[in-house]
């Protein structure tokens, strides 16, 4: 692998250094533009909100918010962010969980739309304010993920109001005085068969179907979170989004017109779908050993990567210049735990110190989960298009590291 987009990798390592994160503009816009055409030829009302935790630097936010596209925040810092990057509060969607009540004071200052994990988070929210409007995320009981640590429903996940309290969850909220509801769902990540999609919206709709009908609600919104996935290993294949689109509106337009719930706006919140395959990690080999077994150490590692260390994630490694993968090695970083392993018994060209390798698909969940373990400064971010290759975050300096330590 030589080049991301008209870039030649070995020239962006030289001028910017390694480890260096590189985003790619012409695919997230590609991203974006296939993910949306999918859904607005089935829904007439139809947002899609950036995840904001796959990917926070405000460059990459800019340019969703110049797609049109709106932010899915989990965090007070997150929200600001998305805002100081131009995001309109109206396109905000919040979706946290355990939220302390000072997180919700603040919060509770700004008109952004918050998808409650329990009743008791709305309560705690109703401290510093009475919502006209109120969503909540439903636990439907069940869930799916790519690893364990990505289910985000089912009854082992920390997420959601359990489904078998939504109707004392909306019940609450309307004496309260709200009257204008929504409603979301997220119940896994990185899902890359269609149908998935459609359960979970069935799934949400028979939990909430009735409930809004008695409580007569008609919601301004059904939020289905993210979780779009993409493929990581060669033999996996890309999401049918054309379909996924289909057969969740498919049971979107029969439940609304079962239930009675008029035409809510659909919501989606995808990251890794829209961000993932733009971003590569650019590292160096700096050592590499014939121990037990034939290791192959960058200066990447779990401290600028942490998802295969975290949840045993896969992600394909390139050498610049070589692609003969005759040897099985193992690629590890620098960092004194030895789950600071990026990929075990991987075919690898013979390679040797100073040899550049590109680590794929690492734009969701990359920089955004990177930190300073070990001492390891955070990587630099760089943005490619075809006419410039900028600079979006510098790689930290020592004087970064400690700033926030010498305030005595
Ligand atoms: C509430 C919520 N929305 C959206 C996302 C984005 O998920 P993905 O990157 O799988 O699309 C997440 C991820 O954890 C989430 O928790």
């Amino acid at each position: 692998m030589e080049k991301i987009q008209n870039w030649d990798i070995k020239e962006l390592a030289e001028k910017f250094g390694t480890p260096l994160y590189v985003y790619s503009k012409q695919k997230i816009v590609d991203n974006y533009y296939r993910l949306h055409k999918a859904f607005e030829q089935h829904f007439s009302k139809f947002q899609i909100h950036f995840s904001v935790k796959s990917n926070s630097n405000i460059h990459i936010l800019r340019i969703f918010r110049d797609l049109g596209c709106g932010a899915d925040c989990s965090s007070p810092f997150e929200l600001l962010l998305a805002l100081e990057a131009g995001i309109k509060e109206e396109k905000i969607v919040y979706t946290g969980n355990y939220e302390s009540s000072e997180d919700f004071e603040l919060l509770s200052k700004y008109n952004v739309k918050i998808n409650f994990d329990d009743i008791t988070s709305y309560s705690r929210f109703c401290q510093f304010k009475q919502p006209k409007f109120v969503s909540f995320r439903v636990n439907p009981g069940i869930g799916k993920g790519g690893f364990e640590g990505i289910t985000t429903g089912g009854a082992d996940a920390k997420f959601g109001v359990p489904y078998e309290l939504i109707y004392q969850a909306y019940s609450k909220a309307k004496s309260n005085g709200a009257n204008e509801f929504g409603v979301h769902i997220m119940t896994g990540s990185n899902i890359l068969e269609p149908i998935y999609f459609a359960e979970v919206t069935e799934k949400l709709f028979r939990i909430v179907g009735r409930v809004f009908n008695e409580l007569e609600i008609k919601p301004n919104y059904v939020d289905i979170g993210g979780g779009f996935g993409i493929p990581y290993t060669d033999d996996e294949r890309d999401l049918d989004v054309e379909n996924t689109a289909k057969l969740i509106s498919e049971i979107y337009y029969e439940f609304c017109q079962k239930y009675d719930l008029g035409n809510p706006e659909l919501k989606i919140e995808p990251g890794r779908y829209l961000i993932a395959n733009a971003g590569y990690l650019i590292s160096k080999i700096t050592g590499i050993k014939n121990g037990y077994k034939k290791f192959v150490g960058i200066d990447a590692g779990m401290n600028s990567l942490l998802r295969p260390s975290l949840y045993g994630a896969v992600h394909r490694i390139k050498v610049y210049g070589k692609n003969d993968n005759t040897h099985l090695v193992q690629i590890c970083g620098q960092i004194c735990e030895n789950s600071d392993i990026l990929a075990k018994n991987v075919p690898f060209p013979k390679v040797q110190e100073g040899d550049l390798c590109i680590i794929l698909d690492v734009g969701a969940y990359g920089f955004s989960m990177a930190s300073n373990y070990n001492g390891r400064p955070l990587p630099a971010e760089v943005l490619v298009d075809d006419a410039s290759a900028r600079l979006i975050r510098k790689r930290q300096n020592f004087e970064d590291f400690v700033r926030s330590m010498k305030f005595l």
